[in-house]
């Protein structure tokens, strides 16, 4: 019989009524994918547990191997569905100028408006993805990212700063599948900043994160 404490994620709670340009209906069946993330997580931690208790942890046991490979699909699906809920709220508004967000957009694209046609540009790319401005957990500095099926263009150890899901569950209750433009319209306007800003890094975080990387 196995001692380990055995891990497993809830699903959160968010509050999201009231964001102008995605319904309630919307929201309530994006909710429900998010749900299938985490109770799929949960049955992934728990069978590959199991099976690690009954001598079939093997890499060459193809049901082992393909339950580990969607490790990362499901994970980061659960993750990321979280970083999004929670980095939108009613009434958004637009970003504030001079905060600490703004200044390090400037620094990094030269001004925000550069920022937002490049993360624009990714979000508006072909195919069902995360658009994601990402933070560089050594140098600080800021990269949007295309992210395709949840794991495949993260970068280990980078922060997500803003995530804006584009697959088309996301917009398909209140837009058609060729109207990603106008739920990415939508989707701007009901975003916390002061939700993405409070997820960057500090100086102190960044020296901590280069030493893990040297000797
Ligand atoms: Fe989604």
């Amino acid at each position: 019989m196995s001692t380990a404490t055995m891990q497993k994620y809830e699903v959160r709670p968010y509050d999201l009524t009231g964001l102008e340009g995605l319904s309630e209906e919307q929201i309530a069946q994006h909710k429900k994918l998010y749900e299938g993330y985490v109770n799929n997580t949960n049955k992934l931690l728990d069978e590959t547990r199991k099976m690690l208790e009954n001598g079939e942890a093997d890499g060459l046991n193809p049901y082992f191997a393909e339950l580990k490979r969607r490790f990362g699909f499901e994970f980061n699906g659960m993750v990321l569905h979280e970083y999004y809920f929670s980095n939108l709220k009613a009434k958004g508004g637009a970003l504030p100028a001079g905060g600490r967000l703004a200044r390090a957009l400037e620094d990094s694209f030269g001004s925000v408006e550069n920022w937002m046609k490049d993360f624009m540009g990714v979000a508006k790319m072909r195919g069902v993805g995360w658009a994601i401005l990402y933070q560089d957990n050594r140098t600080g500095k800021l990269t949007n990212h295309w992210i395709t099926l949840h794991e495949e263009g993260n970068v280990a150890g980078f922060r997500p700063i803003l995530v804006i899901d584009v697959w088309e569950h996301a917009f398909a209750v209140d837009y058609k599948p060729t109207e990603r433009g106008k739920y990415l319209d939508a989707v701007m306007k009901c975003i916390d900043w002061a939700k993405a800003e409070s997820r960057l890094m500090g100086e102190d975080e960044l020296a901590k994160n280069r030493q893990m990387v040297s000797k």
